[in-house]
């Protein structure tokens, strides 16, 4: 099924897709994560030493009995939600025209087009969207969050109980949001459509102090540290996108939108389509330095481990190893102009 594209991987039998550390009245909660931390010392050129946290998960409380042994715990950072209609308008020959699977240039890194099912047109198609590219469209992506995240069903997935599993009687009996007058589904058109659009309209923030000399710096420090082979700077969107809004403009997305291995460190063993349990998709860079204000935090790679912009460059590993020990081997000073560049993003 996973080759033919039919389904992404094999949710836990009983605790479907996504661990529910909370429920309604009524019904138990799925399980309390628990996260302890590994601290890891990493020493930067010039003695300045950084304490990585490296992660473990464990959930206790198990409220439906024990887990499948082969399910796999790999937690999410909700990703930043700005820029996507115009990552949508990119041309998908523009994004394939970088996948490199068997390195034929020898750089080290290759790059792979998570292929997906395209729910809607029922093709193949490249996935752009979520940590592991593994969804072709926004719509896919908002419905799929619809279904999984906070449990209501659209036309375009019909879950209206949610990530229940048939496990998990007690809650298939509950009554569902479904109302006869509305149709079939609880969130019937045009809220999906509406939801879709606005965010695919979210704007990109300007940057600041793009010109200033540190920043300057520290963005040619960026390409020689060989950061943009994976976070590919910029793009013109196709001049035919659905929508004239982000049709044929110059975009600064700071990704390649495709999968690399990032080494054992990061690895979850999480297969989602063709994503191994070691690959992630080059998330984009814009709007970066202006996540604490936006989040209200600065937690940064897909499970939220890195603390800061030094953290995360340290976690790259796989065919991102050489970018990171050009990183650890600056001076302090150009390391500080790095990440000044990558605050003005
Ligand atoms: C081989 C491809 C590759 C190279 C080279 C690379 N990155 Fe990345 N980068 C990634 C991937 C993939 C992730 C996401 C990993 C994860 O979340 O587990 C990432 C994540 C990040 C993040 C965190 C983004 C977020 O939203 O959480 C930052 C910041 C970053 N990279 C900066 C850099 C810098 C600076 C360099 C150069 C020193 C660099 N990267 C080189 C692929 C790459």
């Amino acid at each position: 099924m996973i080759v033919a594209d039919e389904v992404l991987n094999f949710p836990d039998p009983v605790y479907g897709a996504q661990m529910q550390d909370s429920a309604v009245p009524g019904l138990a909660a799925e399980g309390r994560i628990v996260i302890t931390y590994e601290e890891e010392p990493v020493t930067l050129a010039g003695g300045e030493t950084i304490t990585l946290r490296k992660p473990h998960y464990a959930v206790a409380d198990l409220g439906y009995g024990s887990m499948d042994p082969a399910t796999t715990l790999s937690p999410r950072v909700a990703p930043a939600m700005i820029g996507l209609g115009l990552i949508e308008a990119i041309h998908e020959a523009d994004i394939l025209a970088n996948a490199d699977p068997d390195d034929r240039n020898g750089d080290g890194i290759s790059g792979r087009a998570a292929l997906v099912r395209d729910r809607k047109s029922g093709t193949v198609t490249l996935g752009r969207f979520g940590w592991k590219a593994q969804n072709p469209t926004i719509l896919q992506q908002t419905a799929d969050a619809f279904a999984t995240d906070i449990g209501i069903s659209t036309p375009d997935l019909d879950r209206s109980h949610g990530d229940c599993t048939a496990a998990q009687s007690a809650c298939l009996r509950l009554p569902t949001g479904v109302q006869a007058r509305l149709g079939p589904v609880e969130a019937p058109d045009p809220v999906l459509g509406l939801v879709t659009f606005y965010s695919a309209s979210l704007a990109v923030p300007a940057r600041r102090k793009a010109s200033f000399p540190e920043t300057l710096k520290g963005k040619r420090l960026f390409y020689e540290a060989g950061c943009p082979a994976c976070h590919i700077p910029k793009y013109v969107t196709r001049r035919d996108a659905a929508h004239t809004e982000v049709a044929f403009q110059l975009v600064w997305p700071y990704s390649d939108f495709l999968l690399h291995d990032m080494g054992e460190g990061l690895a979850d063993g999480q297969e989602v389509g063709l994503a191994s349990g070691r690959e992630w998709r080059t998330p984009p860079l814009w709007g970066i330095g202006l996540t604490r204000t936006v989040s209200g935090h600065t937690f940064l790679l897909h499970d939220g481990r890195a603390r800061n912009f030094t953290e995360a460059i340290l976690w790259h590993g796989g065919e991102a190893e050489m970018a990171r020990s050009a990183f650890a081997a600056m001076p302090k000073d150009d390391r500080n102009a790095l990440l000044t560049f990558l605050e003005s993003l």
